[in-house]
């Protein structure tokens, strides 16, 4: 039987998630290398500023319930729950993912609750459930801050995708995306060429991602699905030295041994780092933020 896109989304992060966290910590995400990108500093505290320089630009100050799309192992869920002294739902595909956020919940002392719970209990909490973004159990206008942090790249169906988040967003909330895009074909350069499509179908076996879109085809998609408010970025300069970075990670033996021990699954992610980094060199890849708001 075939497995469906999510099931091998599910297998890779399931598969991969415990070698990244070894070697790259709890975030599954670029860094913020400064606006010009040339801004060198600790990976981990990168990624941290990729966090706080999205929150500043989207003007997200505060926040009581959060959705964090594509959770991971409650790298940002985490954060956000701590910073803003919230009630945060982290949802991922992977069980492996959901567990081990849970683990580091409990390790950083932060309740560990049933989001139906949540008024019963003093915030920070959290709570960590597979479940698809594209379906999702809660109900309408339940999150005032909807955060999906490089998961979009993921989802199958992105107007699904936006308008789910939409659903679940209350009135005068704020959803903040960011993700990985494919350069705009709505310009000069016109519509991509047969090597770039390669390359991107490269990358979509390698990291199971089922397609990418430009950053105006999703602000086109969350204009259709009624969000308000649209602003878009694009942050390519700021994060692209993020690769640099972790091949020079990957490039020690306990990373090496790790990488061959844990399986093809994660064997094939670290191939696809090679086709970012030339994905970002030529102008291809794009990363992309997308926040909007709910009348
Ligand atoms: C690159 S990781 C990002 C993790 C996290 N946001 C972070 O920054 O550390 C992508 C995440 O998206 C999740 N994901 C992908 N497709 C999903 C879907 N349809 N529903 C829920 N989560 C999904 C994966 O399970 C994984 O946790």
């Amino acid at each position: 039987m075939t497995a469906t896109i999510a099931q091998k989304i599910q297998q890779f992060y399931d598969e991969s998630s415990p070698l990244w966290e070894r070697t790259w910590g709890e975030h599954m995400h670029h860094g913020y290398y400064g606006s010009t990108g040339q801004h060198k500093k600790n990976r981990r505290q990168a990624q941290i500023d990729l966090i706080e320089e999205a929150l500043k630009w989207a003007n997200v100050r505060s926040a009581d319930t959060i959705l964090d799309v594509g959770c991971g192992i409650g790298g940002s869920t985490l954060y956000l729950a701590e910073k803003f002294s919230a009630k945060a739902v982290g949802i991922t595909l992977s069980p492996v993912q959901a567990q081990r956020a849970g683990e580091r919940a409990i390790e950083k002392e932060i309740a560990l609750t049933a989001w139906e719970n949540f008024a019963d209990v003093d915030a920070p909490a959290v709570q960590f459930q597979v479940t698809d973004a594209l379906a999702t159990p809660f109900p309408d206008n339940a999150f005032d801050f909807i955060w999906s942090m490089e998961s979009g790249e993921h989802m199958p169906d992105k107007q699904s995708f936006l308008r789910e988040c939409y659903r679940l967003l209350k009135p005068g909330g704020t959803f903040l995306m960011a993700t990985w895009c494919h350069r705009s074909t709505d310009n000069l350069a016109g519509a991509l060429t047969t090597s770039e499509k390669q390359h991107l179908d490269w990358l979509y076996q390698l990291y199971h991602l089922p397609y990418v879109i430009s950053l105006p085809a999703y602000a086109e998609l969350a204009t259709q699905v009624g969000f308000t408010d649209l602003t878009t970025a694009d942050w390519s300069a700021q994060v692209e030295f993020f690769w640099q970075d972790v091949v020079q990670s990957a490039l020690n033996l306990e990373a090496i041994a790790g990488i061959l021990q844990s399986g093809t699954e994660t064997m094939r992610g670290t191939a696809a780092i090679a086709l970012m980094t030339t994905g970002f060199r030529r102008g291809l890849i794009r990363y992309g933020l997308l926040s909007g708001s709910k009348a």
